[in-house]
């Protein structure tokens, strides 16, 4: 079996591998292959990955342990600290969702990031240890592995505990981030295997204390995570920072099986997750108004195809600013919110020659950069089953505190509760009672892992981080690829714009909306806001006659991490 690894795409294939001819979009990262396919933002995760399929896992075995390994290679986003969501469709065509999405801890209040005078408390819900939810992720990656797995999970877990003990290889944009989070670290911890400012290009990280953590969960599952010294350890840091995490808030977590939000779109089934994100209610939200519009009669950026697209998105975020968070805590109106006559209601109000307005009751923040630092795997493998994994610490690093001699950096997801009615949190987003902050409930994501049938086949499996841009990212590639006929690597790699209600201006790229379109939209009210930061996506697409083809994103922060 031969396989290639594509050095800026960060994708491992299997098998038959050649490159796709240049097209207009970036396509040197796309390669096509007969047997199975890995999507990741770290080659050494992905490498990982590529073996355990080599050996007869399937794709949850290669998602087991890709996910622990990028909790070592990968430490600004893969996580054990942190919280995600699998999206997942066998080769028989049965589709579930797994929600290990972070809870806030009992000891949570909705008011904990106010101050006296009700007002939100700059930077409490996103940096140091009040800004921690309760982890997720090891009792996600145990739960998967329960279900669908077929390896030993001691043979899964242990890829990582040796890349910690060998260690992995700085790159030119690592170096870069340990020297512009030095001072975060410092305040948060007394060292760090990222706390050394003298590290350089092809320095060596080697994490002990996280190898351990990792011996703790391969001899003990989960229960070497959420108990015992490992549980003592997460509840020692919280105390030493006024962090609210106690010994039962681990024990007691739980990860949910969901049904995953699943909708029809022409001969398209979109297949997505469920509150506790966001993700896949807009998704379906967005292609059920924008299906009677003739997208692409209109063409790719077109004005009516802009303009409509972008009202759609704006509706989806004004319901997801009011209706949506974690289900098993607020009466989520699933079937309401996903009823066609209701979706064609919603544009009611469309007016095909003048821009709608959003509710201007709150000026958003700016969207800020390190925001964008979840992360995405997507997988086939040779039988046909497909994963969809995205995963997080929500900022880059978390909430920079990394759990001392435990070796990982824990999350800053309380962010992504609404702190307050109506204030935006760091990706601009907006929300009231449906997203407050209640014990033990899981806060709002937009994480999109997304699995697309086509009459009834696999025919992709995408997702992206990018915060509140991952929903619109994901909507404009499946549209690249269904409406506008791109290429998979074009599709992911063409300009893209976005919406989210509040603030009520585009965000475009640089090199979207140009031949006037952005004109002719600014004549019809338009707001705009150019940005450098889009979600990132993985991508993969199963062709007709069965060739797989992956695509990574030229958008991609990390195109120079070492594949040793
Ligand atoms: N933390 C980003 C999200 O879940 O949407």
């Amino acid at each position: 079996m031969r396989f290639l690894l594509l050095s800026l795409g960060l994708c491992l294939l299997l098998s038959s591998c050649r490159e796709e001819p240049k097209i207009n979009y970036s396509a040197t990262k796309t390669a096509d292959f007969s047997t199975a396919a890995v999507a990741g933002p770290h080659p050494l995760a992905t490498k990982v990955a590529l073996k355990v399929l080599q050996n007869g896992g399937n794709a949850i075995d290669a998602a087991v342990a890709m996910q622990f390994a990028m909790a070592v290679v990968y430490p600004r986003a893969g996580n054990i600290g942190g919280g995600g969501f699998l999206v997942y469709r066998d080769a028989d065509g049965n589709s579930e969702a797994l929600d290990y999405r972070e809870q806030a801890p009992a000891a949570a209040d909705r008011d904990m990031y106010l101050d006296e005078e009700g007002n939100v408390v700059q930077g409490l819900s996103t940096r140091g240890h009040l800004a921690v939810g309760v982890p997720g992720t090891v009792a996600g990656i145990a739960e998967m592995h329960r279900k669908h797995g077929s390896r030993p999970w001691k043979d899964l877990v242990g890829y990582s505990i040796d890349l910690a003990m060998n260690g992995y290889r700085l790159s030119q944009s690592e170096v870069g981030r340990i020297k512009r989070y030095h001072d975060d670290f410092a305040e948060f911890n007394k060292s760090t295997p990222f706390s050394d400012t003298t590290v350089v290009e092809g320095s060596l990280i080697v994490q002990p204390a996280l190898a351990a953590t990792l011996r703790r969960i391969r001899d003990k599952g989960a229960a070497g995570f959420y108990k015992g010294k490992t549980a003592e350890l997460i509840v020692k840091e919280m105390k030493s920072g006024g962090g609210l995490i106690t010994l039962e808030d681990l024990a007691n977590y739980k990860p949910a099986w969901r049904e995953p939000i699943s909708k029809d779109y022409k001969e398209y089934r979109i297949i997505s997750m469920p509150p506790s994100s966001s993700g896949g209610l807009c998704l379906a939200q967005m292609v059920e108004m924008l299906e009677p519009y003739p997208l692409s009669d209109w063409g790719f950026q077109s004005t009516p195809a802009v303009h409509t697209t972008v009202e759609a998105m704006r509706r989806a975020y004004a319901d997801r600013a009011e209706y949506m968070g974690d289900s098993d805590f607020y009466p989520v109106p699933l079937d309401s919110l996903l009823d066609d006559d209701y979706l064609a209601g919603r544009m009611n109000d469309f007016r095909e020659d003048s821009a709608g307005t959003s509710d201007a009751i709150v000026a958003g923040l700016e969207a800020v950069r390190e925001s964008y630092e979840t992360t995405h795997i997507s997988i086939i493998d040779a039988a046909g089953n497909a994963v969809s994994i995205t995963t997080t610490l929500n900022g880059n690093f978390g909430s920079k505190v990394m759990v001392d001699e435990g070796g990982f950096f824990l999350n800053n997801e309380m962010d992504d509760f609404s702190a307050k009615p109506g204030v935006p949190n760091m990706f601009g987003l907006i929300g009231k009672e449906a997203n407050a902050i209640m014990p033990g409930k899981r806060m709002l994501s937009s994480m999109t892992p997304t699995i697309v049938e086509k009459d009834g086949e696999l025919f992709l499996v995408l997702g992206a981080p990018g915060g509140s841009t991952i929903i619109t990212a994901v909507l404009q590639t499946f549209l690249n690829v269904t409406e506008y006929g791109m290429p998979l690597a074009e599709a992911v790699n063409a300009p893209r714009f976005h919406h989210q209600y509040l603030p009520d201006v585009i965000v475009h790229e640089a090199d979207a909306l140009g031949n006037g379109v952005k004109e002719d939209l600014e004549k019809m009210g338009h707001q705009f806001r150019e940005t450098k930061y889009m979600a990132v996506i993985k991508a993969l697409q199963r062709l007709p006659e069965g060739t797989i083809v992956a695509a990574a994103d030229r958008r991609n922060p990390d195109d120079d991490v070492k594949g040793y």
